[in-house]
């Protein structure tokens, strides 16, 4: 008996020592467990007198529902007092006024925002978005385009390229879209109508050139396109892109290896001090090169010129966001400096369309 409360009283001043629910779960192991001390105590029964048995057993149940009971109080203060804890450590002041969501902070990068437009003007008139690799092959850049190896126009690209793998052959990356041209025109058959946006490499940097820089590339073949459909395509294009209701253009001739003829288009503008305005005045500034594609470039391509045709057009969006937006400077658009997206940016949500507004 003495022994029962001995452990009586061990058991309950650990019980009242513990600090939390894992200590105490601790203790409860120690006395109730399969291996505890009042577990023991029970085991011990079996090999007692009936007599004995019926004194013991009865004591020992009854300390094993007293510390039973005195754990379960315990776990219930330690909860309370938990709870109380954590309510006092997680106070909200209701009156602090709420964060922005990134919805509402967060900016569209206007060469993005510039896409975005592009496509949905193009998509409207029926084009299809084509993609290529920004790492691309001498052939599909070069050499299927028309331009003759050593041909002094390839010169003019500054072109960024890898070395030079064992079969002599490099790879490059791309100094324009045109490739994907190629890459169409040997998946489809005609009709083709695509645009191809992307990033393009050219090794120069200036206020307005940088390394990296962004093109979309137009391509329509088909059995008898010509450049009238051409005019008229570009023509909408940029009514609906610099939102104007007229815009004079300018066809000038011009040199591509990919195409024949070549042209280059200017727009009419107004330029005042920093500004440039569209629509009006008596200046021109060249926007995109295009022309129809060379019967060379077609039969590359596995197309035959005799019976399909096309034509083929490349603008900077870079240039052209700069135009729309005001931008002096190129180089700012590689700069991810939020002070300047927060100028410029577009906000995510307002996604351009033709019917709602292409940057209202
Ligand atoms: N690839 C030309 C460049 O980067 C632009 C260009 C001109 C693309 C005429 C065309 C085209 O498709 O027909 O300078």
């Amino acid at each position: 008996m003495a022994d029962i409360s001995t452990l009586e009283q061990d058991l309950i001043g650990a019980v009242d020592k513990a600090a939390d629910e894992a200590g105490l779960e601790a203790v409860r192991v120690a006395a109730l467990g399969k291996n505890g001390s009042v577990t023991g105590l029970l085991k011990t029964l079996g090999a007692m007198s009936p007599d004995e048995r019926k004194t013991q057993g009865a004591a020992i149940n009854a300390l094993k529902d007293r510390v039973t009971g005195a754990i379960n109080a315990r776990k219930d203060t330690l909860k309370t007092a938990a709870l109380d804890a954590r309510l006092a450590s997680e106070t909200v002041d209701v009156t602090l006024p709420l964060r922005d969501t990134p919805a509402e902070t967060g900016r569209i990068h206007p060469i993005s925002q510039v896409i975005d437009e592009l496509t949905a003007i193009f998509a409207d008139m029926g084009f299809a978005i084509a993609e290529g690799p920004d790492v691309e092959t001498d052939d599909y850049n070069f050499t299927k385009l028309n331009f003759p190896e050593g041909h002094p126009a390839r010169d003019m690209h500054d072109t960024f390229y890898f070395p030079q793998k064992s079969d002599g052959s490099r790879m490059l990356l791309r100094t324009h879209t045109s490739p994907v041209q190629v890459r169409t025109m040997l998946a489809q058959k005609p009709p083709i109508r695509v645009i191809c946006p992307g990033r393009t490499y050219r090794s120069d940097s200036d206020q307005t050139h940088t390394p990296m820089f962004h093109q979309v590339e137009g391509l329509v073949i088909d059995k008898s396109s010509h450049l009238g459909h051409l005019k008229w395509i570009l023509e909408e294009f940029c009514k609906a892109f610099f939102e104007v209701n007229t815009v004079k253009m300018r066809f000038r001739p011009s040199f591509f290896p990919f195409t024949e003829p070549s042209l280059e288009v200017d727009i009419q503008c107004k330029r005042d001090k920093n500004e440039v305005r569209f629509g009006e005045g008596d200046d021109w500034m060249e926007i995109l090169g295009c022309g129809m594609v060379h019967p060379n470039v077609l039969r590359n391509c596995g197309l035959d010129p005799d019976a399909v045709q096309g034509f083929a057009w490349g603008m900077g969006i870079d240039r052209i966001a700069m135009l729309k937006y005001g931008m002096p400077d190129l180089r700012p658009f590689f700069e991810a400096d939020v002070r300047w997206l927060n100028h410029y940016g577009f906000r995510p949500l307002d996604f351009p369309t033709l019917a709602g507004g292409l940057s209202a």
